[in-house]
């Protein structure tokens, strides 16, 4: 367990680590492994919004009508628990995280994540999750808008047709004939609706580190991460 007071940062605060990037980046893995190296947990902020997803496509609840997403996100039982890294998803204390990647699931999610009601709901979550222990924390809005006091923020993308070659070997298990053109149409459409939505759009934040994974394994991020991470401890 790393410690900020072994860290030589304020040990009145809890070490946040941020991580954003478009869709199929590979965030949700480097977070993962680098939480591992340090012993801390990991919270993956895509699975807070696919959870409610599930819920509101459960409750049938019409997107476009603001008192049933209201009425629905009342009777939100939503619970996470950290294991292994991995962010467990609990609706009505029913462990649903193995349906939080189904098609539905995914090519719903972000249009329930430009609901202003929605984040709010999922901010309060990521506080609550975030205010009193050490965590990476990654999403779209996670450097700029979540924890924007994070000690250490990092912006990971790759190319677009990598990350559909990435996912494509994921979404082939759900959907045997789908092709790279439409797994990289459905990245695409993600991307420009993240990106360009009203309220906390991905964007590259000035004090995040980009990093480019297109050529680099997710071993070989987490190494330039752990890098950095120590560089600036070595400085203090
Ligand atoms: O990261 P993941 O693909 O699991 O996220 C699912 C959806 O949730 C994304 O397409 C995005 O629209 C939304 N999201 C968000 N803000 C976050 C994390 C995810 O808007 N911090």
């Amino acid at each position: 367990m790393i410690s900020l007071i072994l860290m030589g940062i304020d040990e009145t605060k809890v070490l946040k680590i941020a991580i954003d990037g478009p869709a199929a980046s590979g965030k949700g893995t480097v977070a993962k492994m680098l939480a591992q190296r340090l012993g801390i947990i990991c919270l993956d902020t895509g699975a807070l919004y696919r959870g409610i997803t599930v819920h509101f496509m459960n409750s049938k609840v019409n997107l476009g009508h603001e008192s049933e997403v209201n009425s629905a996100l009342e009777n939100l039982n939503l619970r996470v628990c950290h294991q292994g890294g991995s962010t467990l998803v609990f609706l009505n204390d029913k462990d649903i995280t193995e349906h939080l990647h189904d098609i539905e699931v995914s090519a719903t999610a972000y249009k329930v994540a430009v609901i202003p009601a929605v984040r709010k709901k999922v901010r309060s979550i990521q506080h609550e999750i975030a205010c009193c222990q050490d965590l990476v924390c990654e999403g779209r809005d996670i450097t700029s808008v979540v924890l924007p006091d994070a000690q250490f923020k990092f912006y990971l993308t790759a190319s677009l047709e990598e990350r559909a070659r990435r996912r494509l070997n994921q979404e082939r298990i759900q959907n045997p004939g789908i092709t790279l053109e439409q797994v990289k149409q459905g990245i695409h459409e993600r991307d420009v609706a993240d990106m360009t939505r009203e309220i906390s759009p991905l964007v590259h934040v000035s004090d995040a580190v980009l990093i480019d994974a297109s050529h680099i394994s997710a071993v070989e991020v987490v190494q330039r991460m752990l890098d950095i991470i120590n560089d600036k401890l070595k400085n203090l």
